[in-house]
């Protein structure tokens, strides 16, 4: 197959990729404004390389015509939670979408590799559109923790340089790493509530911060300039207390003098 043929190939896969990414950051910035703590921390895609799949194809015994088929993960997107508690929330919502049809699910947190890596995949059909009208097609997701994403980073690229040679004792001290990397997702779990509470008060301070300095900065334009820069003032003294209430409190006057101000300069 020429190269040029190849690109058109993939460019649906790089489109489903775009879509689907883009998707989940909608998400996570949906929960983040609600004040709610999001279960997908940062989504990733890729599209396989064309030298990686020639080398799958070589490898499986799979007809160059038949690849679309056979190779799941052209189209692969990578969901990165904080918890592992979080995984199992993010495949039910995977699973309810209305754009994605799942076809496999393999749980490689109780099925743990013998290599020891762990991971949630799902592998699901999804539709892009395209000049020649609809297409179906496989997208591999990979859902795992930080500290998952980090383990299977680093033994992969371990695995990349030794190809299939990895010395035993490496293997051994991966091994263990995988281990490791189990007992402090246990321990971020149990921490869980607390790191999840601080997460919530920063997304929504920030949130708060940003609706008042819009509000002082649309009343600088109508205005009395006295009455703002007290206002202003007054939005630095509550800030330094650090109290989230206060500023909530705040935010709500200003919230009913912006209104006042708009209903006048309506008038
Ligand atoms: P593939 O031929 O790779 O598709 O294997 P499979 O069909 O059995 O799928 P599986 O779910 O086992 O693996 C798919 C993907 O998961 C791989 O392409 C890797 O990205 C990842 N993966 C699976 N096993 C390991 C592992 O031991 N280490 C690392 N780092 N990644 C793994
Ligand atoms: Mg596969």
């Amino acid at each position: 197959m020429e190269i040029q043929l190849w690109r058109e190939l993939l460019e649906p896969y790089a489109l489903a990729v775009d879509e689907v990414v883009v998707k989940f950051e909608h998400l996570i910035d949906a929960y983040r404004k609600s004040g709610s703590y999001s279960p997908i921390e940062q989504v990733k895609g890729r599209v396989k390389s064309i030298s990686s799949i020639l080398e799958k194809c070589q490898k499986k015994g799979i007809e160059f015509g038949e690849f679309e088929q056979y190779i799941e993960d052209i189209a692969g997107i990578r969901i990165i939670c904080q918890f592992t508690e979080d995984i199992y929330r993010v495949v039910e919502i995977i699973r309810n979408r209305a754009d994605m049809q799942i076809k496999e699910e393999k749980d490689y947190l109780v099925n743990v590799k013998d290599s020891g890596y762990r991971s949630y995949h799902m592998i699901a059909y999804y539709t892009v559109e395209t000049l020649r009208g609809p297409k179906r097609l496989q997208i591999e997701m990979q859902i795992r923790t930080l500290a998952m994403n980090f383990w299977a980073t680093i033994e992969h690229s371990l695995q990349y340089k030794y190809k299939k040679n990895m010395p035993e004792n490496l293997r051994q001290r991966l091994h263990n790493a995988a281990e490791a990397i189990v007992v402090l997702d246990k321990e971020m779990s149990s921490v869980r509530d607390e790191i999840m509470d601080s997460q919530n008060s920063f997304h929504r301070k920030a949130g708060l911060v940003a609706d008042i300095l819009t509000n002082i900065q649309n009343l600088y334009k109508i205005a009395n300039k006295k009455e703002v820069v007290k206002i202003q003032d007054e939005f630095f003294r509550v800030y330094q207390e650090a109290d989230l209430s206060k500023l909530e409190h705040f935010s709500k006057e200003l919230d009913v003098i912006a209104e006042g101000y708009r209903a006048q300069s309506l008038r």
